[in-house]
């Protein structure tokens, strides 16, 4: 049902869309399509980072995206990979495909050697932390703090 690939930049302005959806529900960001579109492009242009789309075999387009981008950890001594933009588009949730899109990322992790995936969740995102879990995703003592440096354009 449907296909999962590496993105490319003509898939950008459906990963925009995506991105409204998953950031609609996320409470610390806000909808803006320029920045998004930068960011997607600096993903996709980055040796350190990868978009994963899953596509509907019927031709109608993107359903689903997930984003990796590697770090160093001193704590592993090696790469790991912040796991980002996981968002299935709301008519087609509980069909396997955020499950599928996800086995895909760890696969590539494993091939990469990453030694560990970490992500930032909504606190109050009941159903992604419930499907985080059942794919094996434990919680942490870590909570996520931030400062920004810029608010340009
Ligand atoms: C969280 C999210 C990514 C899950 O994606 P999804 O595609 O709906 O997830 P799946 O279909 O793979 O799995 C959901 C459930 O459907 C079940 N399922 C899988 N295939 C199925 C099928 N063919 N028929 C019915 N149910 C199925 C799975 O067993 C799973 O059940 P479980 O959660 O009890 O284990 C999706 O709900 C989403 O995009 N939410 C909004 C954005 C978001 O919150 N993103 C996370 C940000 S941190």
């Amino acid at each position: 049902m449907v296909n999962i690939r590496t993105a490319q930049p003509k898939d950008v302005p459906q990963l925009v869309v995506l991105l409204q959806t998953l950031f609609a529900i996320e409470a610390d960001f806000d909808f803006d399509a320029d920045k998004q579109a930068r960011g997607l492009q600096l993903l996709l242009h980055s040796d350190n980072a990868c978009i994963w789309v899953a596509e509907l075999a019927s031709g109608n387009g993107l359903c689903a995206m997930c984003s990796l981008q590697i770090l160093i950890s001193t704590a592993e001594g090696g790469e790991v990979g912040l796991l980002e933009d996981l968002v299935v588009a709301a008519d087609v949730h509980n069909q396997g495909i955020g499950a599928k899109l996800l086995a895909e990322v760890v696969k590539w992790a494993k091939q990469r050697g990453l030694k560990r995936l970490q992500l930032l969740a909504d606190k109050n995102n009941a159903p992604a932390l419930g499907f985080y879990q059942r794919q094996g995703w434990q919680s942490t003592q870590l909570v996520c703090l931030r400062r920004v440096i810029s608010e340009k354009k």
